[in-house]
């Protein structure tokens, strides 16, 4: 059986930058708030003429260019993001057409902030049975079109970016291991965005109640979130025969600092083999761990054949992770 190998990989944040102290003069919160109770110190925003396929298409020609194919090769184009440029087409049949990636077959998937996990999940059944030679997983998100700026619990949090990487079918031990992905759709109510969908479609009424931003009860998905992330880290681990000594970088979603601290303990991973950026770009949401892992690998704290542990939570709730032989 062949394997899921990330053969390239990609990430594009946009240029502009909203620092803790910018938010100061926009609601009443603090740097030291932001900094101690999540450890973002500022995050990028897009540009008002891009949207989230054009961060996209930039990370995904990095990805392609690294892999060493061309855009007519892949099989597939599975996109992550909550944040799409519209309703449909898809992100991912968007994308598709910028990249002239003309034989893909491309969708979009809705799982949070865990989207590129669940889409990396597709990603390897589709190269493990036989089906594709090449695919493409993205992960996108312009999250500061869908925060209320007068919101301080939310849009504090939140930033927009893009990473992709191309998994190709190769013959060996490297490539995806395990993927773990599950959700509980009980606790959908704690992070969601209620409008523009047939429950509220727009109108006059569902903008004057906000009902187009996120809405979050932070404090109850923090606890979740921990749990959760704790639970399918060990769960990896314990299943594949692995210990957490064993993983050479650990690459969290980056959501808040002491989410990722609690992993950290639970898994014996310690802070130098795991992957922080949230300081720079704040939760990019489905974004967030293809750009970390670009990051990592432009960095040279990725290797051929490392260990590497991915894992997300979101709405939904979802969760879910990876466990990676790079
Ligand atoms: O990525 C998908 C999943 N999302 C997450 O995993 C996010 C999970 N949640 C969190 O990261 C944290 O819950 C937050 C960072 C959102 C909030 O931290 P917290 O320690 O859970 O704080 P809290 O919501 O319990 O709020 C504590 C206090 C409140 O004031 P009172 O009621 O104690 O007087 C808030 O009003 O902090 C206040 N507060 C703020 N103060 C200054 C909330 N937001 C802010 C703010 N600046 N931006």
């Amino acid at each position: 059986m062949k394997k899921a190998v990330v053969t390239g990989i990609g990430g594009y944040v946009p240029k502009g930058i909203l620092t803790n102290k910018d938010l100061e003069t926009i609601v009443d919160t603090s740097d030291e708030w932001i900094t101690t109770r999540t450890g973002i110190k500022e995050r990028r925003i897009a540009a008002k003429n891009q949207v989230t396929t054009d961060l996209a298409l930039e990370a995904s020609k990095i990805a392609i260019k690294k892999a060493g194919i061309r855009p007519r090769q892949i099989d597939y184009i599975i996109f992550a993001t909550a944040t799409p440029d519209m309703l449909f087409p898809s992100a991912g049949c968007l994308l598709q057409h910028k990249l002239g990636a003309k034989n893909a077959a491309a969708f979009d998937i809705a799982a949070g902030c865990s989207g590129f996990i669940y889409a990396l999940s597709i990603a390897e059944k589709y190269i493990e049975c036989g089906s594709a030679e090449h695919i493409l997983v993205v992960g996108a998100e312009i999250l500061s079109r869908i925060v209320d700026w007068s919101d301080r619990t939310t849009c504090v949090l939140f930033g927009d970016g893009a990473g992709a990487v191309l998994l190709s079918a190769k013959n060996g031990d490297r490539g995806i291991i395990s993927t773990v992905i599950r959700s509980d759709g009980s606790y959908g109510d704690l992070l969601k965005l209620p409008g523009g969908g047939s429950l509220f479609p727009p109108s006059y009424e569902s903008i004057d109640n906000k009902l187009h931003y996120i809405k979050m009860s932070g404090n109850e998905v923090f606890k979740k979130a921990v749990k959760s992330m704790e639970d399918i880290a060990v769960e990896l681990l314990e299943t594949n025969g692995y210990e957490g000594k064993d993983v050479d970088l650990l690459v969290p979603h980056q959501a808040n600092m002491r989410i990722i601290q609690a992993v950290q303990k639970r898994t014996n991973i310690p802070e130098n083999r795991t992957y922080v950026n949230i300081h720079k770009y704040g939760n990019t949401s489905a974004a967030s761990i293809p750009i970390a892992l670009f990051e990592a690998e432009e960095r040279g704290f990725l290797k051929e054949r490392d260990l590497v542990l991915c894992i997300a939570f979101g709405a939904g709730f979802t969760w879910g992770g990876s466990l990676i032989r790079w």
